[in-house]
């Protein structure tokens, strides 16, 4: 199925929506680097970025697998060499901790339930600190590449998510942040990443 409308980035086939995906977290652990910057063509692609994850936010509360969640699981919605884009359910309590995207730009939209996402913030002082927002049901954000950030499902009820990024999924660091600090612990490689959000 082609998705309607003009999106900023190639429309793909839509998969088949097989199932959740539960991949154990068995890629070999690295040393993080640093965080770098990314020019101005990586932010000019995020507006497209929302479209399109606006615009499959329709079909996913319909996809396979992604209701009554007893646990966070997510399956790959659409994908072409540009992008990819996936579907998240998130029980109650359902999180992933703080994290990038290994240099992907992306937008999130709330298909249903509400998120909390807290997000690393540069401060005026130089240091860093962290900002939640609530992601209300049709909302969204987006973000450059060296976003940082966690999601929790803070809610009583399932929530479900649309996230798309580009260019595709390589890598992911884990942070801790400790007194205003943030320390990389692990970096996940792949393709298709074992615990995107
Ligand atoms: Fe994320």
């Amino acid at each position: 199925m082609a998705i309607a409308g003009s999106p900023a980035v190639a429309p793909p086939p839509l998969l088949s929506g097989a199932g959740p995906r539960q991949v154990a977290m068995s890629l070999p652990h690295r040393p993080a680097g640093p965080l770098t910057g990314f020019d101005g063509a990586e932010r000019l692609a995020r507006p497209g970025l929302v479209t399109t994850a606006l615009q499959l936010a329709a079909r996913a509360p319909s996809w396979p697998g992604m209701t009554s969640p007893s646990h966070r699981c997510w399956d790959l919605m659409a994908a072409s060499d540009a992008f990819e884009a996936w579907v998240i359910a998130w029980p109650p309590g359902g999180a992933i901790e703080l994290h990038d995207h290994g240099g992907s730009a992306g937008a999130v939209v709330v298909a249903a339930g509400k998120l909390l996402e807290t997000s690393v913030v540069d401060q005026t002082s130089g240091g860093v600190a962290l900002q939640t927002t609530a992601i209300a049901v049709g909302r969204h954000i987006s973000f450059g590449g060296r976003h940082v950030h966690d999601i929790v499902n803070a809610g009583e009820t399932p929530a479900i998510s649309v996230h798309v990024y580009a260019p595709r999924l390589t890598s992911m660091t884990y942070y801790r942040f400790t007194d205003g600090v943030l320390h990389a612990r692990d970096t996940i490689h792949g393709q298709l990443a074992t615990a995107v959000a």
